[in-house]
């Protein structure tokens, strides 16, 4: 497994740890300001000219915000981010008894860095409970006629029948409920959604489809649609960036000895897309010279794939993976991070959550704004640069 070193990266310095400290300390410091109108609320997904305002715990993104509260306390050891930390991992309790949007496969993105993260850091037996309850309903959204889990709505729809790259991140928890119970069901079913996945939404050049639909009456595979890229054959950067943290990932649960050499050609897509500043465009069918906004947190879920990567590969692969996260992240450091609650109440600036084209079904929200997975992800990488992280994933 080899990864490219583009003349941009080549040009491009690493974080060093003092700037990677200093990061941390301006990140966490961002959390604090906002403990006070988030503790017991979320944020909304994304975030309007840099300000989050509230949301209920009814979006697929609320574990993001709770996760970056368990960052802080991991990075500080405060009680007042354990407190609110806590407090929303009850909220997620209410939300999994009382099925308020749970008829989807972010059962990851949502109870992984909310309850499993609780239940790993202070032993939380109710998280574990929680997490669990999220675990089987996940595993329930698992088709046998096409091995995947089914992204979006009721199971029955067969305008539905598909699954989309974003599941790779769902993944874990189904691993890690396996692991918890003694119940190989669930690795069962995420090794079979692994395979499926990573069967039919990498392309021969290593891009990535967005969303793969099935037949529903034979399971087989009929066509790659995108539905937050620009175009269905384009390579959507945050796609790209699912598949590269998602295999990463698949590596450390399977260690599928196939996993490092695909890691390394979908990884090697999104670095030798990007454009010679380093941040990446929302879609990479736009390069140097365009007007079209960027998307910061696909660079940040890149360099927590590829520190997730180096904790299982080889010395020189791993560190040729640290090295390269650690020029992602100073590109992000000093050129998208918010430095103080008067410029964001969040973390991580110029992202994209949709954008609409004549060619996807998304419309446009968030465009070169904060997004939840964004701040919570680059607060993760710099959490994995500063110590041995034990991952919420
Ligand atoms: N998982 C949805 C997104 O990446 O926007």
């Amino acid at each position: 497994m080899e990864l490219t070193l583009t003349p941009a990266l080549a040009a491009q310095p690493a974080i060093t740890d003092e700037e990677v400290r200093t990061a941390l300390d301006t990140a966490i410091r961002q959390t604090e300001s906002c403990l006070e109108e988030f503790s017991l609320q979320f944020k909304h997904t994304f975030s309007y000219d840099n300000f989050y305002g509230p949301a209920p715990n009814d979006q697929w993104t609320n574990g993001f915000w709770t996760g970056e509260l368990w960052l802080a306390y991991e990075n500080t050891g405060r009680k007042e981010f354990l407190e609110a930390a806590r407090a929303q991992v009850e909220s997620f309790r209410s939300r999994i008894d009382h099925n308020i949007e749970t008829d989807t496969h972010d059962l990851g993105f949502l109870y992984s860095p909310s309850c499993v993260a609780a239940y790993k850091l202070t032993g939380d037996l109710r998280a574990r409970e929680t997490a669990l309850l999220a675990a089987k309903k996940l595993a329930s959204r698992f088709h046998e006629k096409g091995q995947f889990i089914q992204a979006w709505g009721a199971l029955d729809n067969r305008d539905n029948y598909r699954l989309i790259i974003d599941c790779l991140l769902n993944l874990p928890l189904l691993f890690w409920a396996s692991k918890e119970t003694g119940d190989s069901k669930f690795e069962k079913l995420a090794k079979a959604h692994l395979n499926t996945a990573l069967n039919v939404v990498i392309r021969p050049d290593y891009s990535t489809y967005h969303t793969y639909y099935f037949d529903p009456d034979t399971g087989e595979p009929v066509k790659g649609v995108t539905h937050q890229g620009y175009s269905a054959d384009s390579a959507w950067s945050r796609g790209q960036s699912w598949g590269v943290y998602g295999i990463a990932l698949g590596y450390a649960y399977t260690q599928n000895e196939t996993y490092p050499e695909l890691f390394s050609h979908v990884t090697n897509y999104f670095l030798e897309h990007l454009p010679s500043d380093l941040i990446p465009y929302w879609d990479f069918t736009f390069t140097d010279g365009s007007t079209e906004p960027r998307d910061s947190s696909a660079s940040a879920v890149v360099a927590c794939g590829l520190l997730e990567a180096a904790r299982h590969l080889p010395e020189k692969e791993a560190d040729t993976c640290k090295q390269i996260a650690r020029k992602l992240m100073k590109v992000l450091v000093d050129r998208c991070s918010a430095q103080s609650p008067e410029e964001s109440n969040g973390q991580l600036l110029h992202g994209v959550y949709g954008r609409k084209t004549p060619y996807n079904d998304c419309i446009d929200h968030g465009i070169d704004e904060c997004n939840l997975w964004g701040d919570y992800y680059y607060v993760e990488a710099l959490t994995r640069l500063s110590k041995d992280w034990n991952p919420y994933w």
